[in-house]
């Protein structure tokens, strides 16, 4: 099996900023590039409306004696090239019929880029129509192969904070960046149950990131089962002084700190017997030489290969998503809300529909 070679093909190429791109992120590239990085993936097709951009992506990343074929419509690329492995690297409200018609064409493992959906229905449809055709699904919460996020978590299991308590992020909203930050105090606290809830969301301008409305401001409080605590606060005045941090009995890890002359550092910890902070020596929880998705990538074809659920799996996505519309819940029902999550749109949107958020709620306020 170790020789077995994938035909991979990519479904939405973008084009970075500065090469004519309009977002710049370009995520088929990254994605490519895991793939290249394995070895044993052949790039077989390219769909994007934008012709030119899968044209600039097949000169520049496809091999010239083999080149991809250029598509513009990716149902026709599914139902004519029949890949094993599929990218889907679009923005967010097209996640879920692109990921539902690769499973229906027979694709066997889908690589998704996160948010997974803007609805919690959405989210949990495309879950169950991988599911049912047998297919792998992953989700590109890449961060849990990146070396500052492994060593906090080392730190953690290694008793360095004694046992944690709870856990703070900050970032710029719940959905597209805060995806990353539930997923990742899951990642650290052993992708344990959440049990409730409580959230609040203030949205004035409508703010758009990869078409998808965003809050301007959010706060996210949950616990889980056991009882430790997670914090995400969003937004412009969300400062917490480090990306993540890790409160424990004895100690805290902070990953991302600024410092006083407003440096950054990767990891530190002040734990168990330290005076001060200090920063750990963290080149052992590097990925390898392709980088995180490159690692998540090799995770994934050992799946497909021997089984077993992939790191970044569609199961360990739909928790942090969840908690993404638990949290626009609370603020709908403006009350705690217990897990399972039993709606299936998006109470960001529902709200803003309504004029409840926004800049209706801005006038009338
Ligand atoms: N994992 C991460 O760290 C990370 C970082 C940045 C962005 N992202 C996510 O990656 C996703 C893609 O973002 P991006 O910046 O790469 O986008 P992009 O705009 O660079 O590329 C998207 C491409 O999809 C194409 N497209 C649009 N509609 C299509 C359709 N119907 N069929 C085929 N192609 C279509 C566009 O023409 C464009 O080329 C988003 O969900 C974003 O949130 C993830």
């Amino acid at each position: 099996m170790a020789d077995r070679r994938y035909r991979v093909a990519i479904i939405g190429c973008g084009r970075p900023r500065g090469a004519g791109g309009e977002t710049g992120a370009a995520r088929g590239i990254q994605h490519w590039h895991g793939y290249r990085a394995s070895g044993r993936c052949d790039l077989v097709a390219l769909a994007d409306i934008r012709r030119e951009n899968a044209v600039a992506f097949a000169a520049e990343e496809g091999d010239p004696a083999s080149p991809p074929a250029v598509y513009e419509d990716y149902r026709a690329m599914l139902a004519e090239v029949r890949p094993d492995i599929v990218s889907v690297c679009t923005w967010p409200s097209l996640h879920a019929e692109m990921v539902v018609a690769a499973a229906a064409a027979g694709v066997r493992a889908i690589h998704c880029e996160k948010p997974m959906a803007p609805t919690w229905g959405e989210a949990r449809r495309m879950a169950e129509a991988v599911r049912a055709a047998g297919a792998l699904l992953i989700f590109t919460h890449q961060r849990r192969f990146e070396a500052q996020f492994r060593a906090a978590r080392r730190l953690l299991r290694e008793g360095v904070i004694g046992e944690l308590v709870g856990m703070e992020c900050c970032c710029s909203n719940l959905f597209d960046w805060g995806t990353h930050w539930f997923d990742m105090m899951n990642f650290y606290h052993g992708d344990r149950d959440v049990q409730w809830v409580m959230g609040q969301i203030d949205l004035r301008e409508g703010r758009r990131v990869f078409g998808a409305l965003v809050e301007d401001q959010g706060l996210s409080y949950f616990r889980y089962t056991d009882g430790v605590w997670g914090l995400l606060a969003t937004g412009s005045g969300a400062n917490l002084g480090a990306a993540n941090r890790l409160i424990g009995t004895e100690g805290l890890i902070e990953v991302g700190p600024r410092l006083a002359d407003g440096q950054r550092v990767a990891v530190r910890v002040r734990g168990r017997g330290d005076v001060d902070w200090r920063v750990p020596d963290i080149s052992g929880d590097r990925p390898g030489e392709g980088g995180a998705v490159a690692a998540a990538t090799a995770d994934l074809l050992r799946c497909l290969e021997q089984g077993g659920d992939p790191e970044l799996s569609v199961t360990r996505a739909l928790r942090a998503t969840e908690l993404i519309f638990a949290t626009y819940e609370s603020a709908r029902r403006r009350a705690r809300v217990d897990l399972p999550l039993h709606i299936d749109d998006s109470p960001l949107l529902d709200l803003f529909e309504r004029g409840e958020i926004g800049q209706a709620a801005g006038a009338r306020g």
